[in-house]
This record gives C-alpha cells, structure tokens and sequence, in this order.
C-alpha cells in the first residue's frame, strides 16, 4: 500500500506532525508551499488572509512532482486558519481531483476544534473515503518537550491505527475483486 502524508505549515506545528506520521508509517512525505511568504500576523496581514479564506482564494504555491492519486492512502494535514483549512488547498484540490481514494485529515490550530477538517472534507473530499480525522493543538509550541514528544507520539499512534484499518480494507477488497473476476 503505497502511502503519502500531504501537508502545509508555516510555523512548523503541522510540520512537526506530519514527520512523526511519516516516520512512523513509512510514508512519502509532500509539501505545499506558498509562492508568497506570510509576513507577520499584523492587523492588516490578519485581513487579508481572512479573506483569502473567506473567499476560497488560491495563492500560488510552488510547483511540485509528486501527484497524491499515485497512492492509496493519504493524510493531509493543514494547519487551522480562521476556523477554515489552509487555503492552499484550494490551489491544490483546483486542479488535481482525488476520487476514491482513502484519506486522513489531521490539523494543528491553538485551540481543540474540528471544524477546519470537516470544511476540508466537505468542500474538497467528498468523492474519497475519509477514513479518520484528528486535532492537535500546537504541539512544538508546549511548555515541556516530554509535553510536545506526546502529542507527537498520539498523532504517530493514530496514524497507524488508520493505516491498519486502510490495509485491512484495501486486502478485502482485492479479495472481493478476485471473486468477481475468477467466481471463487
Ligand atoms: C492566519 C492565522 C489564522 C489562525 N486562525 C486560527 C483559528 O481560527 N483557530 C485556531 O485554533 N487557531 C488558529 N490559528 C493558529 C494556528 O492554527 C496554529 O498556530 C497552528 O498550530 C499553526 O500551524 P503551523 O505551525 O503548522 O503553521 C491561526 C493562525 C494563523 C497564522
């Protein structure tokens, strides 16, 4: 089962996850990156990406190699922007379409809130299987580094939890596919 962890970040939370999914599942790992930088969370800066959010805008974001429908499995991760996902997505999910493919949704923000994943999935994944969705609130940004390791290590756990399951999934189907090809 080929397996790819999608992702963006500014600030290194969601990044910080997204590593400890792909170290631990074995994963390929893919980076959306935005052609113009954030600068600063000012008053007016605050405006302007609330709007890019509010909007559905699609800032340019570098171009990139890979393509998430050459895998079976994808967690896409983005980090809590206005309630919304990261808009980059929308430049991405503009122009490639995943259909049925299997999907897990993660995101960082700074408080415990699901909304960002359930937009994601409502707006972009409705014709995948989304499998899983889950939260964590800053985790490069604790107190503690035994603090940070444990979110970290709660995301890793989850994350093999739902690979499991997609395996479990992807085996009974062939399975099923080879009764209706060969009626046995
Ligand atoms: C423009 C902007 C808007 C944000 N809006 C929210 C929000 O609505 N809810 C929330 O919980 N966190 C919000 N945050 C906080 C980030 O989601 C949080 O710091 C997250 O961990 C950042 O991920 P990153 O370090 O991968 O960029 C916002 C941050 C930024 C920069």
């Amino acid at each position: 089962m080929k397996k790819l962890v999608l992702y963006t970040s500014v600030d290194g939370n969601t990044d910080a996850v997204a590593h400890a999914i792909a170290e631990r599942i074995g994963a390929d790992m893919a980076r959306l990156v935005r052609v113009k930088r954030v600068k600063g969370f000012g008053f007016f800066n605050n405006l302007k990406l609330r709007s890019e959010v509010l909007r559905h805008k699609k800032p340019d974001i570098f171009p990139f190699k890979w393509d998430p429908r050459d895998y079976d499995l994808i967690f896409i991760g983005t980090p809590v922007w206005f309630d919304s996902y990261n808009p980059v997505y929308n430049t991405l999910f503009n122009v490639i379409k995943i259909y049925d493919r299997k999907v897990a949704l993660f995101s960082c923000g700074e408080k415990e809130d699901t909304k960002a994943l359930t937009k994601l999935s409502n707006d972009w994944l409705k014709e995948s299987i989304v499998l899983d969705t889950k939260h964590c609130v800053e985790p490069i940004w604790c107190d503690e580094d035994s603090e940070t390791e444990a979110i970290l290590k709660d995301m890793a756990d989850w994350a093999e939890k739902v690979s499991e399951r997609a395996e479990k999934m992807i085996e009974q189907e062939e399975l099923e596919r080879r009764k209706t090809i060969y009626k046995y």
